[in-house]
């Protein structure tokens, strides 16, 4: 395999742009990535072994009242001593790549003010060797919403320009003694919504929020939500760099970001609901794509928010510029998106100023915009899928898309049996639509060059615990047992159909 693995193509050449002539699976370009996602907080467990530092989520976790059962990571589904076997479960499904996160408090237990702790290195080593020798390629992201605590109490996170250093320290250490092996890397797991959730809402550490109410710190959550989103992107900008510059040569990968995408649809055909549509995506995902690929924030954003948004130097824009391979989507649901410029929204319901006038809602007339399924926010919405990336295909001028996380989600009812979880019919209709949509967005030429289902098996779900199962496989949490869903089965046909011919 070693052979394999040094004539891997290079990332950028060697894609066709679209699916040829069908919806048929088959028809998907010889390269395309099939695969789960995973973040490491939320599945390796083992939260303080080997010398594995404090991270901000532990800390989060561990604090009463955050988390909907009271439950934390310690052991999550204990990846960190079960990889090995998960490993054996993606073969069985046939992906050819794996979606998982560095904890880079494992890596770096104090961030840069202290060792590299070794053992987490070779945690990670023996992880890509094993996926490598399973012919399933590492697909890293360096930060899944994790930091290490000790940068949050020295200054505050991501709230300092500091960690933009902190951050290239860091992923220098991962390029270093990883990147041999590894061909894709993601800097930021939706930083879109790690601060909308951090410092506007409160619902992910640090917790700060506008409100003084509710169970988090009061802050200036305005200028906080901004200025922690600017030092993400100069962050992302300056590992982008660390890479081209030192590594990318040699070890042939790419790098991106992943940003969450829901789609967006017009409340109603009114102009003002039209242009709140795309204020809405501005604020969202925009606010950070743009940056790293044009070099300045979207210009209603500037407009409506003014000084509250932080500004780029010109070596910032320099430093930006084209910032990244592929753009990574998370995609799950749709929103409709009315207007608040004209018409006020109700209070406490999204719409203001920092939101981009502009408010999201699930239904119109109490009908949603998809089925309703047992998780809140997701309704199933297939079209969403083509639409978002014809959308991105079409701002961003076709740059390779991946969908790095799609998924469906079952709440945890007690009185369900484990036979009842398997039948997951739900999923493997919600999949089944969303991959047909996504094909048929690539046979309209977008360049899509992967799907990772979220996700291989359930898992710690941030302030919803254990609540929500969404893993084609099932565990069961007394005993950590795997058990394959309906959906893995059928995730299994899929990519089977897919590899034929190739
Ligand atoms: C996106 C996040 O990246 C992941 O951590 C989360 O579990 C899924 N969405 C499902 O909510």
């Amino acid at each position: 395999f070693l052979l394999e693995l040094i004539f891997l193509p290079l990332f950028v050449s060697s894609h066709p742009k679209a699916l040829k002539d069908s919806l048929d699976p088959s028809s998907l370009p010889p390269n395309f990535l099939f695969g789960t996602a995973s973040s490491s907080y939320q599945f390796e467990g083992a939260y303080l072994s080997d010398g594995k530092g404090l991270s901000n989520w532990d800390i989060f976790t561990h604090t009463s009242g955050k988390i909907i059962d009271g439950s934390n990571g310690d052991i999550a589904v204990d990846q960190y001593h079960r990889f090995l076997e998960d490993i054996d479960l993606m073969e069985t499904l046939g992906v050819n790549s794996y979606r998982f996160s560095i904890s880079w408090a494992r890596i770096l237990p104090k961030g840069r003010f202290g060792d590299i702790n070794r053992a987490g290195i070779s945690y990670y080593n023996k992880l890509i060797n094993a996926l490598l020798l399973k012919g399933i390629q590492p697909f890293v992201t360096l930060t899944h919403y994790d930091m290490p605590q000790e940068l949050e109490e020295r200054y505050g996170g991501w709230l300092s320009p500091k960690c933009q250093e902190d951050f290239g320290y860091y992923v220098d250490i991962c390029f270093k003694y990883f990147g041999d092996r590894v061909n894709y890397w993601v800097t930021f797991n939706e930083p879109n919504l790690q601060v909308i959730n951090g410092y506007r809402t409160g619902e992910s550490p640090p917790s700060r929020c506008s409100s003084p109410f509710g169970n988090c710190t009061h802050g200036d959550s305005e200028k906080e939500t901004f200025l922690a989103a600017h030092n993400i992107i100069l962050a992302h900008a300056n590992a982008v760099h660390i890479y081209r510059t030192k590594y990318q040569k040699q070890q042939g990968g790419s790098i991106g970001i992943v940003i969450h995408c829901p789609w967006f649809e017009p409340y109603s055909n009114s102009t003002a609901d039209n242009l709140a549509t795309d204020r809405a995506q501005d604020f969202l995902m925009n606010w950070f794509l743009d940056p790293i690929i044009f070099g300045k924030y979207p210009a209603e954003m500037t407009k409506i928010l003014g000084s509250a948004i932080p500004k780029f130097s010109s070596n910032d824009r320099e430093k930006l510029n084209k910032g990244l391979d592929f753009i990574g989507i998370n995609h799950y649901t749709g929103f409709y998106i009315q207007d608040c410029s004209f018409v006020v929204c109700k209070p406490g319901q999204g719409g203001s100023r920092t939101e981009g006038l502009a408010q999201q809602v699930q239904e119109k007339d109490g009908v949603p915009i998809g089925k309703s399924s047992e998780v809140d926010w997701i309704h199933v919405y297939p079209q969403g899928m083509e639409k978002i990336i014809t959308y991105l295909k079409e701002r961003y001028n076709n740059t390779p898309m991946i969908i790095t996380e799609n998924g469906f989600g079952q709440e945890s009812y007690l009185n369900r049996t484990i036979e009842e979880y398997l039948q997951d019919r739900d999923r493997v209709e919600y999949m089944s639509g969303y991959l047909d949509s996504l094909m048929t967005a690539m046979l309209k030429g977008a360049d899509v060059r992967g799907y990772f289902a979220w996700s291989l098996l359930d898992n710690f779900e941030w302030g919803r615990g254990y609540t929500r199962r969404f893993g084609l496989h099932h565990v069961d949490y007394t005993t950590l047992k795997r058990i394959p869903r309906l959906s893995a089965t059928w995730f299994k046909e899929f990519i089977a159909r897919y590899k034929v011919d190739k």
